[in-house]
C-alpha cells in the first residue's frame, strides 16, 4: 500500500478537542432556525413492518411512528394526553396505537378512539403529521413553526427510479455529524472551497488520498425555475494525474436540494451504462446535530460493485467536509471576493424554509 498515504484530510467525524470553543446553543442560534421547513427522513419503510412503532426523537419531537396492520404509516407526537406516557413505546392493534401506560388508543389520525372500560371518552388526541413513503423511505412534513400545516408541495418521487426500473443497490448510516443543517446548502455555493477541500483523488469510502492524483471541479448553482423549493448544484469534474486532465474521466453529477437539505439526492452518470441516484438524507436530532443516511439505487445495467464505487467516491469527499462542518460556525455577513459562489442568492433562497407556512395550518395540535 506504499503508493497510498494517509491524507492530510483523514476523517475527523468530530473534534472533541474543539469543543470548549462552541458555546453550542450560541452557535445554533447564528444559523436561525433549527428546524426549517421541509420533509425529511425519519427511518427506512423496512424498519417499521405492519403492526409496529418505533420511537424517532427529532425536529424538536418525540414522535411515535407507526404502521397499522392494514399497511398505512403514520407518525404522531408520541406524548399521551392522559398521563403524558410515549405511545412509542406502545403496541399496534388494527388501525389502533395503544398507550403503554393505561392502553388508551388512537387512531392513524391522532385521535383518541376508545379508552378499556368505558363507553365513551373525550375529545382529544395528539398531534399528527403529514407523511408519505417513496423509494423505501419514510418521510414526514415539518413546518418550522411547529405546528401541522398541509405540504406546500408533496414529497418527491425520483423518475428514474420509477420510469427505468432502476433498483435498490445498498444504505450506509453515517451516524451523527455535529453541524446545523444549512451547512449542506452553504457548502453547495461555496465553490471557492473545491480545490482546497475536494482536489485530492480519493480511494472510495475513505479519506485516503492517491499522490499524483487529482480532481478538478466545474461547479454551479441555480434554481428550479418552475419549482420555487427545489434547487441544483452541479459539478464537472475531472481527474487529473500529475497535473495532466484526463479528459476521459470526465463526469457530470447533479444534486439536487429539495427544500432545505433534509433530503438530497444526486444523479451520477455512469458512461455507457446508465445512471446511480443517490439519496443523503438529514435528519436533525437538535440544532447542531445531523442524523445522516445514504441510499442508493441503479439502472440495471450498473453493477452493484460500480455503483458501491461511485457511491464510495461522494461518501469520501462528504467526508473531507466534515472536518470543516463539524468545527465552523455561521458567518451572517461572510467576506466574499469574486471567486466566492453565489452565496446570497443561495440565502435568498433558503428564506423561504425559516418562514411559517402556518396559513395552511390544517390542524391545532389537540
Ligand atoms: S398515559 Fe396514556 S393511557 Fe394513560
Ligand atoms: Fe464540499
Amino acid at each position: 500500500m506504499g503508493w497510498l498515504r494517509w491524507g492530510p484530510r483523514e476523517a475527523l467525524p468530530y473534534d472533541a478537542r474543539f469543543d470548549h470553543r462552541f458555546d453550542e446553543s450560541a452557535r445554533a442560534e447564528a444559523y436561525g432556525p433549527a428546524y426549517p421547513s421541509g420533509w425529511y427522513h425519519l427511518l427506512d419503510s423496512a424498519e417499521v413492518p405492519k403492526g409496529t412503532v418505533r420511537p424517532v426523537d427529532a425536529l424538536g419531537r418525540h414522535l411515535a411512528v407507526f404502521r397499522d396492520e392494514a399497511g398505512g404509516v403514520h407518525v404522531l407526537d408520541a406524548h399521551c394526553p392522559h398521563q403524558g406516557a410515549s405511545l412509542a413505546h406502545g403496541r399496534v392493534s388494527g388501525e389502533h396505537l395503544t398507550c403503554p401506560f393505561h392502553a388508551w388508543a388512537f387512531d392513524g389520525d391522532g385521535a383518541l378512539a376508545g379508552i378499556p372500560g368505558l363507553d365513551r371518552c373525550p375529545r382529544t388526541g395528539v398531534a399528527s403529521h403529514p407523511v408519505a413513503e417513496r423509494h423505501g423511505m419514510i418521510w414526514m412534513y415539518h413546518d418550522v413553526s411547529g405546528a401541522r400545516v398541509e405540504p406546500p408541495y408533496a414529497a418527491a418521487e425520483v423518475g428514474p427510479i420509477v420510469d427505468r426500473a432502476m433498483t435498490y443497490r445498498g444504505r450506509h448510516d453515517a451516524g451523527e455529524v455535529r453541524m446545523h443543517v444549512a451547512e449542506v446548502i452553504e457548502n453547495s455555493v461555496d465553490f471557492q472551497h473545491f480545490a482546497v477541500v475536494h482536489d485530492g483523488l480519493t480511494v472510495p469510502w475513505t479519506t485516503w488520498t492517491i499522490p499524483g492524483g487529482g480532481l478538478d471541479h466545474t461547479p454551479d448553482w441555480y434554481v428550479d425555475e418552475e419549482h420555487a423549493h427545489i434547487a441544483y448544484f452541479e459539478d464537472d469534474s475531472v481527474v487529473t494525474w500529475r497535473g495532466q486532465t484526463m479528459e476521459g474521466s470526465r463526469s457530470l453529477a447533479r444534486v439536487t436540494m429539495f427544500g432545505p437539505a433534509g433530503v438530497v439526492w444526486f444523479h451520477f452518470q455512469i458512461p455507457t451504462l446508465g445512471e446511480v441516484v443517490l439519496f443523503q438524507t438529514h435528519l436533525p436530532l437538535s440544532p447542531t446535530r445531523q442524523r445522516v443516511r445514504f441510499r442508493w439505487f441503479a439502472d440495471p445495467a450498473v453493477a452493484s460493485p460500480w455503483a458501491w464505487i461511485t457511491v464510495g467516491q461522494w461518501v469520501a469527499q462528504w467526508k473531507a467536509d466534515l472536518r470543516i462542518w463539524q468545527n465552523k460556525v455561521y458567518q451572517p455577513r461572510p467576506v466574499l471576493v469574486p471567486i466566492d459562489g453565489p452565496v446570497h442568492r443561495m440565502r435568498r433562497w433558503y428564506k423561504q424554509f425559516t418562514v411559517s407556512d402556518a396559513p395552511r395550518r390544517v390542524a391545532d395540535a389537540r
